[in-house]
């Protein structure tokens, strides 16, 4: 339907003069072709959707309409395009851009009828003739693997929740695309501390910026599809610092929200077992697209071993279980046993292994967690720089659910394997036993003799 009544809209959108100039006949009204795809921006939103510098940066907090604005942004430069043009939509993980990628394939679909050349989800691809009668194309990547992201130059760029993306990814790669065609950049994400995404939203702040970085920073209350009393509840339930950076969009001090002082406890390096030295053993087992996480921490508490590894046969889970404990002095294991972990652990149990079970419910992970985030806070364990554990330790938020309560876990796409095995070995070291989980530490504590 866009498509035939395309040569209708008036140009009214970004590069225009260059457009004006090139294809007098052809004009586009963005904003009609946004109402066309049934989407009516909101005033907070327009304001951005009519800023033509060469990067925006989007600065907001969660569920404002980021991703929605962003969506219909590579739509409609797709489609004004009056060559042949080429665009991507960047989220840091797998899961985010392919969500993203869904909502413009969605609409797509519905709109551009038999413009569409190409449309497949699996390989978050979108090919279609534009209003020149040129194919426009957009690609969905994930920063995740920066290997991805080499290849030609670029009329657009897209990056959901940037600030999530590595400095260096943006850096080294996705800026990178935009040199050759002078194209530009459109940055959205609610802001995590003071990194790359912090400087550029900075620059954007400039006036002497004008034209070249543009910065916009809105708050969750703006949307009124987000109840205020599901507002209400996160105001009054998160951390102040939390609900500033979430909801109000707050450049905090870099580093984790749930995890604090993570940097002070980076220290020292992996090493073998010593004699006459107590080493506890946390296990996390992969399930379905996980890792498991093995990681041994010594009676002081430092981390000295630490295996990642994603192969879900269980006789390969077992025999690394097996032989990490065995290398540190038959050092007692504590393991997830929720579901797939069960049989694991009583195959190893049976095997006289020095093991316990821990079966997360609502309750015994929050325990688990509020234990960890003290024995972090007051410096009790300490770990070499190994970035995949820092990375999801740091990552580790709070997230309102569906149904608006509260949940501490990693971000949609993120893992907190790492996190869990590390919290099983500190929760082991731990002297604190309360009593409602007894049950599940009752085989813990003869082990260990408590
Ligand atoms: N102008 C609009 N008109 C109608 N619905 C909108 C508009 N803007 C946003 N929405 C809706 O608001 C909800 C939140 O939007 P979106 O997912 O884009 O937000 P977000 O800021 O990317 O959120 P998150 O922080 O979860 O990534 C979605 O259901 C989206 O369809
Ligand atoms: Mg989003």
């Amino acid at each position: 339907m866009a498509i035939q009544c395309a040569t209708k809209f008036r140009f009214s959108g970004r590069r225009d003069k260059a457009d004006a100039i090139t294809i007098p006949k052809f004009y586009f009204d963005k904003f009609k072709f946004f109402a066309d795809m049934g989407y009516t921006p909101r005033p907070d939103q327009m304001e951005v959707h009519r800023d033509t510098s060469d990067i925006r940066v989007l600065a907001c907090g969660t569920r404002w309409g980021k991703s929605k604005l962003s969506a219909m942004e590579a739509l409609s430069a797709a489609i004004s395009a009056f060559d042949r043009s080429f665009g991507w939509v960047v989220a840091p993980t797998y899961t985010l851009a392919e969500k993203v990628f869904r909502e413009i394939l969605f609409i797509a679909r519905r709109n551009l009828g038999k413009g569409i050349v190409e449309a497949s989800d699996s390989k978050m691809k979108l090919r279609f003739r534009n209003l020149g009668g040129y194919i426009s194309e957009i690609h969905g990547k994930t920063a995740e693997n920066p290997d991805n992201l080499l290849g030609e130059g670029l009329d657009w760029l897209i990056v959901d929740e940037a600030a999530r993306v590595k400095r260096t990814v943006w850096e080294a790669y996705l800026s990178q695309r935009l040199i050759d065609k002078n194209g530009w950049a459109l940055l959205d994400s609610t802001p995590k501390g003071k990194n790359w995404f912090h400087e550029i939203y900075l620059r954007g702040l400039d006036p002497l910026e004008k034209g070249r970085v543009k910065s916009f920073s809105y708050p969750t209350a703006n949307n009124p599809l987000v109840k205020k009393d599901l507002l209400d509840v996160a105001r009054m339930e998160l951390p102040e610092d939390v609900y500033r950076q979430e909801y109000l969009a707050a450049f905090l001090e870099s580093g984790g929200l749930v995890f604090r002082g993570i940097d002070r406890c980076i220290a020292g390096e992996l090493r073998e077992g010593k004699l006459y030295t107590t080493y506890v053993v946390g296990v996390d087992l992969a399930k379905y697209k996980d890792f498991t996480v093995i990681v041994v921490l010594d009676s002081r508490g430092q981390l000295v071993a630490f295996d990642r590894f994603n192969q879900i046969d269980w006789a390969v889970q077992k025999a690394r279980i097996r032989m990490i404990s065995k290398r540190y002095n038959n050092a007692s294991i504590l393991i997830d046993s929720t579901g797939v972990g069960d049989p694991i652990y009583e195959d190893l149990a049976r095997e006289s292994l020095p093991i316990a079970p821990y079966t997360f419910t609502e309750v015994s992970k929050k325990t688990l967690i509020d234990n960890l985030i003290m024995a972090i806070e007051n410096r009790q364990i300490t770990f070499p720089r190994i970035d995949v554990l820092i990375n999801e330790l740091e990552a580790f938020s709070y997230e309102m659910t569906d149904a608006g309560r509260l949940k501490r876990g990693a971000p949609q796409g993120y893992h907190d394997d790492c996190v869990i095995a590390l919290a099983l070995a500190a929760f082991q070291l731990s002297k604190r036993v309360d009593m409602t989980y007894a049950t599940t530490l009752s085989d813990l504590e003869s082990i260990r003799g408590l």
